[in-house]
C-alpha cells in the first residue's frame, strides 16, 4: 500500500527534526519538508541536506524575504505593532506567511495532512493551526504537542536517531528572522536573571562606540524607503538598520509576556530595526495626524497587534483594520532623525510636507499668530462640568 503523504514546515531545528523522524516511524508516513526563508540567517543548503539526511521524500526551499518585508513587516510598521507595548511580533508575523507557503505546496503535492513542530505551550501552534485551517480542511499533526514532549526527551530522541543539534540550541530556544530574534529558555527562565551577553548576537553589549550615530529614515505613506540618504530595497533596508542600531547597542527588549494560552513568559528579543522604525514612524504620524486620528489609531494599532499575536492574521477583522490603517497613511510622508548612543535611541528631528506643526502658531516669540485671548473662554467651557461637579465635594 502506498504511504500517506504529509507536509511539514521545517526549520532544521530540534523540534521539526524530531517531528520528521516521528512521522516516518510512528505514523509510517512520507514526509515532505518546506523551509521558508524569512531571513533566519540559516544556511539553506545545510537545511536541505539535513532534511535529506532525515530521509524526507522531497524538500522545498522558498525565499520569501522580500514578501515578508512588503506584506508583513510594512503593515506592522504602519500599525506601530508592539504587543503589550514591547514585542515587535517578529515570530508572529512570519508564521502566517510560512503557513500560506505550506498550503500552496500542500495543494500541489496532494498531501493528506499538514504538520508542524510547535509545542502545546506556545503561541506558534495557535498561529499555524488557525492559518492552516483558514485555507484547508486537512488534518493537522503536531507531534510535540500530541505527545506532550519536553526538551530533554526531545534531545534524547534526537541523539538516539542521530539528529545533529547545534550548540546555541542546547543553551536557548531561538527563533529569528529579519524583524527580530527571540531568545527563550535556559537561564532566562528565571525572570530575575540578567541575560548573559552570550545570548545576543545582533547587538553589541560591550565596548560601545564613544560617539553617537544618527539614522535618517525617509517614509512615504508610512513605508520606509530611504535610510541615510540611500534608497535601499526592502530587505536591505531592514538589514542596514539592524546592523547600524545593533552596533550602537540598540534593540534589546526584556519583558514579561502573556501568551495566548495563558502562560506568563519571560521573553528576550533583539529587534534593532523594529525599534528604530516603529519609534520613527509613530513620531512622524504624530506630526501629520490630527489629535483625533492619533488617539483613535492607537486603539486600532493595539487591536491589530493582538490579532496578529494571537494567530488571527486571516480573520476578517484584520482586513478591516488594514483598510483603516492604510487610509491613515496617506500623509505619513517625511523624514525622521534618530540618535543612537550606547544602547539608547531617541528621535531628535522630524520633517514632513504634511506637517500640522506650525511655527507661527506654536512660537512663544513676538511673531506668534495665536490669539491668546481666545483661550480664556475655551478653557472655561472645557472645564465647565468638572467645575460644576466639584461643587458637590
Ligand atoms: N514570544 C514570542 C512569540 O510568541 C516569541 C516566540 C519564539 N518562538 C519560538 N518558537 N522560540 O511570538
Amino acid at each position: 500500500m502506498k504511504k500517506q503523504k504529509s507536509i511539514l514546515a521545517f526549520s532544521g531545528g530540534l523540534d521539526t527534526s524530531v517531528v520528521v523522524k516521528y512521522m516516518q516511524e510512528i505514523h509510517d508516513m512520507d514526509v515532505i519538508t518546506v523551509t521558508v526563508d524569512v531571513g533566519q540567517g540559516d544556511n539553506q543548503n545545510k537545511i536541505a541536506k539535513k532534511a535529506k539526511k532525515l530521509g524526507v521524500k522531497k524538500h522545498y526551499n522558498i525565499d520569501a524575504k522580500k514578501e515578508f518585508v512588503t506584506n508583513f513587516i510594512y503593515p506592522a510598521i504602519q500599525a506601530n505593532a508592539l504587543y503589550q507595548k514591547k514585542y515587535c511580533l517578529a515570530t508572529a508575523l512570519a508564521r502566517p506567511l510560512i503557513a500560506h507557503k505550506v498550503l500552496e505546496i500542500a495543494r500541489k503535492e496532494k498531501v493528506s495532512s499538514l504538520a508542524h513542530g510547535c509545542s502545546g505551550k506556545g503561541n506558534d501552534q495557535v498561529r499555524f493551526d488557525n492559518t492552516l485551517r483558514a485555507g484547508s480542511n486537512l488534518p493537522i499533526i503536531a507531534p510535540i504537542r500530541d505527545l506532550n514532549l519536553d526538551r530533554e526527551t526531545e534531545l534524547k530522541f534526537a541523539k538516539k536517531h542521530g539528529i545533529e543539534i547545534d550548540n546555541v540550541a542546547k543553551k536557548f530556544s531561538i527563533d529569528q528572522n529579519l524583524w527580530g530574534r527571540a531568545i527563550e529558555g535556559g537561564v532566562l527562565e528565571n525572570p530575575f536573571n540578567e541575560p548573559p551577553s552570550s545570548a545576543f548576537i545582533w547587538i553589541k553589549t560591550k565596548n560601545l562606540p564613544a560617539k553617537p550615530a544618527y539614522l535618517k529614515i525617509k517614509f512615504v505613506k508610512g513605508i520606509p524607503v530611504e535610510v541615510d540618504g540611500k534608497k535601499l530595497d526592502p530587505v536591505k533596508l531592514i538589514e542596514y538598520i539592524n546592523k547600524k542600531a545593533g552596533a550602537n547597542g540598540v534593540g534589546i527588549i526584556d519583558h514579561i509576556e502573556d501568551r495566548v494560552v495563558g502562560i506568563k513568559s519571560r521573553e528576550v528579543y533583539e529587534t534593532p530595526a523594529a525599534i528604530c522604525l516603529i519609534e520613527a514612524h509613530s513620531d512622524l504620524e504624530k506630526m501629520v495626524h490630527t489629535k483625533h486620528e492619533t488617539k483613535f489609531k492607537s486603539i486600532v494599532d493595539d487591536e491589530w497587534s493582538w490579532l496578529v499575536y494571537s494567530g488571527l492574521w486571516d480573520d476578517p477583522l484584520k482586513d478591516d483594520l488594514d483598510k483603516f490603517i492604510e487610509q491613515t497613511q496617506k500623509r505619513v510622508t517625511g523624514t525622521v532623525k534618530l540618535k543612537l548612543f550606547k544602547g539608547s535611541v531617541r528621535v531628535v528631528g522630524r520633517e514632513s510636507r504634511y506637517s500640522l506643526y506650525s511655527h507661527s502658531i506654536a512660537t512663544y516669540g513676538k511673531k506668534s499668530t495665536f490669539d491668546q485671548k481666545l483661550a480664556k473662554g475655551f478653557v472655561e467651557l472645557w472645564g465647565l462640568q468638572t467645575t460644576e461637579a466639584n461643587k458637590f465635594k
